[in-house]
């Protein structure tokens, strides 16, 4: 019955919230969007960290079950050092997984400017598989250009091609989607690369992890069922209106209630 827990900095933690409600339609979400504090993917290690354990235990006083940190910047800079009384997931890993089960060459990681300095995805890469090669691209403006909604713009279209030009120079067979707002721009830079290349969105993988472990972890006193469960709740600490429209546009209409609260 109690909810899952999932943060982000801002409303690309939804396409989380997405995969998950499809591969637990059981499962009651409580969403936090630190929307207040965004962009977290330019900020130091030590203030993601202190955001990050302040974010969950906000969720872990308001009761969830485990929590999902479905920011990347948080999940490759703080979750080594967050402590928790629940079960607690990052993105980053359960992407570097696949990542390193699907490449035969080279993975291309794009990112913001704060996982790719943390060198996160690359090592969590090279650990499973030291043969591959991991070349990474800090995107900063993809963020602002999803907030704005730009999701097919010309302008969009230009600084993806810039963006995705080094990768496309290392001839990289798999792409990771290493920001929750990217999924949302996958149409955009598939059409820059030629067929053969693999998209794997974080969201979707961590979703599959998260389901397998509940699977087997969660005690069946917690475990929703349709007549049990709770409503989703959304909730962001600031600028709620614009939050609103991009979530309305990621889950189609699928969700609950948003309320504004301070942290
Ligand atoms: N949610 C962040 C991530 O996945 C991107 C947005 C931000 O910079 O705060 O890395």
């Amino acid at each position: 019955m109690n909810q899952i827990g999932v943060f982000d900095s801002g409303v690309g933690g939804l396409t989380v919230v997405r995969s998950l409600k499809r591969k637990l339609p059981n499962e009651s979400i409580l969403f936090l969007g630190d929307t207040a504090r965004l962009p977290y993917g330019i900020k130091s290690k030590d203030t993601i960290t202190r955001y990050t354990q302040r974010n969950v235990d906000f969720l872990e006083r308001l009761g969830v079950k485990a929590v999902v940190i479905a920011c990347n910047t948080a999940s490759a800079l703080a979750l080594p050092g967050i402590s928790s009384t629940v079960p607690l997931w990052g993105v980053v890993e359960p992407g570097a997984v696949r990542a390193a089960a699907v490449s035969k060459r080279c993975v291309g990681v794009l990112a913001t400017e704060s996982t790719v300095l943390s060198g996160a995805y690359e090592r969590a890469i090279l650990r499973r598989r030291p043969d591959l090669e991991v070349v990474s691209q800090a995107c900063p403006l993809f963020v602002p250009l999803v907030e704005e909604g730009w999701l097919d713009d010309s302008v969009t279209h230009e600084i993806a091609e810039r963006y995705v030009r080094p990768l496309i120079e290392r001839n990289v067979d798999t792409v990771v989607l290493g920001c929750t707002h990217y999924p949302l721009l996958e149409p955009v830079l598939r059409e820059l690369f030629d067929g053969e290349v693999e998209f794997l969105d974080s969201a979707e993988v961590t979703a599959a992890e998260v389901a397998r472990a509940l699977a087997v972890e969660d005690s069946p006193e917690s475990r929703s069922t349709p007549e049990t469960r709770l409503p989703d709740r959304f909730l962001v600490t600031d600028a709620a209106a614009r939050f609103e429209r991009l979530a309305h546009r990621i889950l189609e209409g699928d969700w609950g209630t948003l309320e504004l609260i301070d942290l």
